[in-house]
């Protein structure tokens, strides 16, 4: 998964810190800010040089490890385990600055503000947002720890970028404590439309908390419109072309803050590697072998989260099930549904939701030799991941609302042969690079049910055009370019439009 798996210790890891190796500074020309650190804890010493911490999957450690490690670098984040303190340290060469949270942050901060009111406002609304001044008291308090660490480590003039929704306050704190420091933010979720986000008690400080920076980058370009109107509904910022000129209590313009759009990707070249290993090849093979050789096996991956659509693409099998024009002997779907936030009361009902449909679906149509659906909650290294993409005939995204969503971006990626088929939902971020995906709004069943019947039919020479042109897309912008397109952005000389 691109995702790092949630991890809540609560054992006493000071030994275990005592032996990574101190930082090489104390001070930072180039900062990386995030909710969380690019490293898990992991307790097999074999695999991690025997510190304790294993790098983190993903694209965004691969796309900034480089700098981190060439540049002066470090990276401030929180290390997973509520209650502990973990002194900075070094890992496979980048510098980490850890944050402490306390098990109370943890469920103000994290659980409630970050995950059961941003989130789903972020999402559409997909669930219902819960509103406490208590969790707003400690998302304004913990963003202010995050902001802390990088003003005490952060070299005279140094760039910072800060990144997603849990640190949306970390700007404006930078600005007003180091006004030499060039401030860049990047929201990996959506950034909903002002008619959803004037929900929100705290929208104003958001905003003004968000134009701290000099550069705001997000998804789409949709987003980037979204934030540019709630700016200036909200707090009348006077907003030109992708410029908000922001002022100071005097009225008068302190700095010029910038959104626009950079559409996140992947690590490229590590999936292609995966998916030309023959070792992993065999096991695609083993995977198709160990389900009975089916004509076709579709795939799911997310983490179970409610905005992923699982449900509505679970409904749409079973209705092709139940229709006959799918059947249970030639077709299976893995669904791999990782763990997440499972102390979030909304992400709970949700488990119990797709696993009693699971249940049911299975119930129904099972044979004693064929499964209809195949559903796994667990996360599997990025190895067996590329594993399922070459096993997969026909991948399904059905988010009801993503970001971008970078297992379609994967999938793709692993496809070095140009077959197997990409059914995506136009709302995630994924739909605005990979138009030759079938595209659907996962509400409409019926649309879903005929680009999955369309997916599964699919005549080779047809997958191999529109599988090439996807490829070329996501081979030509990889997470390198992502992050270079951003922190270039970020050192552009910045011309007023007084237009
Ligand atoms: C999304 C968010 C990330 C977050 C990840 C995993 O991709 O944009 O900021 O880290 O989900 O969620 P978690 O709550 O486990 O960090």
């Amino acid at each position: 998964m691109q995702e790092p798996a949630s991890e809540k210790l609560t054992t006493d890891q000071g030994t275990r810190s005592s032996r990574t190796k101190k930082p090489t500074a104390s001070k930072f020309e180039f900062m990386v800010v995030s909710n969380r650190l690019p490293v898990d804890r992991c307790s097999d010493a074999d695999d991690d040089g025997g510190d304790g911490w294993r790098r983190s999957p993903g694209g965004l450690v691969t796309a900034l490890a480089p700098m981190m490690t060439k540049s002066d670098g470090a990276w401030v984040g929180w290390h997973g385990a509520p209650d502990e303190t973990v002194r900075p340290f070094s890992h496979e060469g980048m510098d980490l600055v850890p944050v402490q949270l306390s098990s109370h942050e943890v469920e103000l901060y994290y659980e409630g503000f970050s995950n059961a009111t941003i989130w789903p406002l972020y999402h559409d609304v997909i669930a219902p947002p819960e509103f406490h001044r208590t969790w707003w008291d400690s998302y304004r308090t913990v963003n202010k720890k995050f902001a802390d660490a990088v003003i005490r480590h952060a070299a005279d003039g140094a760039t910072v970028w800060v990144q997603d929704y849990q640190l949306q306050l970390v700007p404006r704190l930078l600005r007003e404590a180091r006004p030499d420091l060039k401030i860049g933010f990047f929201n990996h979720i959506p950034f909903p439309p002002p008619e959803i986000f004037a929900q929100l008690p705290w929208r104003r400080e958001i905003i003004d908390g968000l134009l701290g920076a000099d550069l705001l980058g997000f998804q789409r370009p949709s987003d980037a419109g979204n934030f540019m109107r709630s700016a200036r509904r909200f707090l009348g910022a006077s907003v030109k072309q992708q410029q908000v000129h922001v002022k100071g209590p005097d009225g008068e313009v302190t700095h010029i803050a910038r959104a626009q759009a950079f559409p996140i990707s992947i690590d490229v070249d590590q999936i292609r590697e995966l998916a030309s290993n023959p070792e992993i090849i065999e096991r695609a093979k083993q995977i198709r072998k160990d389900l009975g050789d089916p004509k076709t096996i579709l795939l799911g991956v997310d983490r179970l989260d409610y905005t992923k659509g699982i449900g509505h693409r679970l409904k749409a099998f079973e209705e092709l099930l139940a229709d006959g024009q799918i059947k249970v002997e030639d077709a299976t779907l893995i669904q791999v549904a990782s763990p997440s936030r499972e102390r979030v009361e909304q992400y709970r009902l949700l488990r119990e939701e797709i696993e009693g449909t699971v249940g049911h679906i299975n119930g129904t149509y099972d044979t004693i030799q064929n499964t209809a659906v195949r559903y796994l909650h667990h996360s599997y290294p990025v190895e067996e991941m590329v594993a399922l993409y070459l096993a997969a005939d026909v991948m399904l995204v059905t988010a009801l609302r993503d970001g971008m969503n970078l297992v379609a971006k994967e999938y793709v990626t692993a496809r070095s042969e140009d077959d197997g088929a990409l059914v995506l939902s136009e709302f995630a971020g994924a739909a605005d690079q990979l138009k030759q995906a079938f595209l659907i709004n996962p509400h409409d069943i019926d649309g879903l049910k005929s680009a999955i019947l369309r997916a599964v039919n699919l005549p080779p020479k047809e997958a191999r055009r529109r599988m090439k042109l996807m490829r070329k897309q996501i081979l030509d912008h990889d997470v390198d370019y992502w992050s270079a397109a951003f922190l270039a952005a970020l050192e552009e000389k910045v011309v007023r439009d007084d237009s």
